[in-house]
């Protein structure tokens, strides 16, 4: 018999789970530790030497390496969920199942009828689904945000998106899932979810897409270069390029916005500074200060680290002080607009077809196997209609 969750935290306080406690996982457990009114009540990773490194840094915390056995072991009020993305559907379904909240890293999910599937078992539940964002707590994002909404900017015209990023060989090889079609579906997920995310939040959704993508210097199942050609909801023409190719290290994540009273360049690493701002009647406040830090895995930096934000926002939606968090309904957007996008470099394959680089299956068994009977089947289900589908020349 698990024992109730209020003999352990306060009522004011809201008690957190997480699964996967790799490099974000850790970035996690180390905010809710640090949030005064979030709790930890357990951790969970299939691989027993995380989870031992994980145990000494929590002492006397439950922790499993099972997830089934989480859920059904100890009383909480949200998981969070830090594992390769193609386990972010079928956990989120069982947390949902389990009546618990989940907060889905991004990418939510490799597809939308995997997000449907999320977002249908959330409501079924009456649980919440929600998602991380956290660059859109960026000053620089914030303070452009401000401007659009301002109108200041006039009609805006362009957006172009640059995500020119160094994944260096070993940050696949060394990975069980990294690389892998089955377990990471594209480099848009994980290198360009989160600049699709901000676009499709200023001007709408994606509508259209060309798009063509190519594995040039990697040997991985998915894409290390791509270009895509958009048209969103707004009117708003834009084009996004992304790689994990460049010599070295990081060259640039960029977002910028041609309006006709205004450009905006977002720069940095991490879209972490303003390089241009050039604002018809709202000049860029001179005190600003450009806080924002960046996630550190060791040997290489990603987006920034405003999980501190993210979390305060489940903290406060969950104890009914105000609803900003970003829910399934809203994550569900960008991965439809990466799928447009990959539908469409599939079919200009087809059209000049390229050797196909078919998904190693034995990975994501392996990896899905630590899940519980209803995530099992649910992953033989995505394997069997992978295989039904017809070979993919993109190299995905
Ligand atoms: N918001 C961001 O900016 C951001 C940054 C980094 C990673 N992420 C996301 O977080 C997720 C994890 O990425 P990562 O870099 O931490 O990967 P990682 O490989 O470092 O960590 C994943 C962990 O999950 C564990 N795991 C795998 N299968 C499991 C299972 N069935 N049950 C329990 N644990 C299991 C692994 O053992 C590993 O420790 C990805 O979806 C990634 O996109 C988001």
């Amino acid at each position: 018999m698990m024992p109730p969750k209020e003999e352990q935290f306060p009522a004011d306080k809201v008690a957190f789970a997480v699964v996967g406690c790799g490099s974000i996982g850790r970035r996690h457990l180390a905010v809710i530790d640090e949030e005064s009114r979030a709790g930890l009540a357990a951790f969970c990773d299939s691989d027993p030497k995380v989870l031992d490194e994980t145990a000494r840094l929590y002492p006397g915390v439950p922790c499993f390496t099972d997830y089934g056995d989480m859920l059904r072991g100890v009383d909480f009020d949200v998981v969070n969920i830090c594992t390769p993305h193609g386990l972010h559907a079928p956990m989120a379904i069982q947390a949902a199942q389990a009546r618990r909240n989940a907060l889905v890293e991004k990418p939510m999910a490799l597809s939308p009828e995997d997000c449907n599937r999320m977002i249908e078992a959330a409501r079924l539940n009456d649980v919440l689904l929600m998602v991380v964002k956290q660059n859109r707590f960026n000053v620089p994002i914030a303070l452009t945000k401000m401007a659009l909404d301002s109108g200041m900017m006039g009609r805006i015209f362009m957006v172009q998106c640059n995500v020119l990023w160094n994944r260096h060989d070993g940050y696949y090889n060394d990975s069980p899932w990294r690389g892998k079609k089955l377990l990471e579906g594209g480099a848009l997920h994980t290198q360009a979810s989160h600049f699709i995310d901000l676009m499709i939040w200023w001007f709408g959704d994606v509508t259209e897409a060309q798009a063509r993508v190519e594995t040039k210097n990697h040997s991985i199942e998915i894409e290390d270069c791509g270009t895509a050609q958009l048209q969103f909801a707004s009117g708003v023409m834009g084009s996004l390029t992304w790689t994990t190719c460049v010599y070295n290290k990081n060259y640039e994540g960029s977002i910028t916005i041609i309006g006709e009273h205004g450009t905006i360049k977002i720069g940095g690493q991490y879209l972490n500074k303003i390089e241009v701002w050039d604002v018809r009647s709202l000049p860029l406040p001179e005190d600003t200060a450009f806080t924002d830090k960046p996630n550190s895995y060791g040997k290489y930096q990603g987006t920034s680290s405003n999980h501190d934000k993210v979390i305060g926002s489940v903290v406060a939606a969950l104890l009914h002080e105000r609803h900003n968090v970003i829910e399934g309904d809203e994550g569900i957007r960008t991965i439809k607009a990466i799928d447009m996008i990959y539908s469409s470099a599939q079919l200009q394959a087809r059209r000049a077809p390229r050797l196909a680089a078919s998904g190693d299956k034995s990975q994501f068994r392996r990896i899905a196997e630590p899940l519980q009977p209803a995530a099992l089947t649910y992953a033989a289900a995505r394997a069997k209609d992978e295989e039904s589908h017809e070979p993919n020349s993109a190299s995905l």
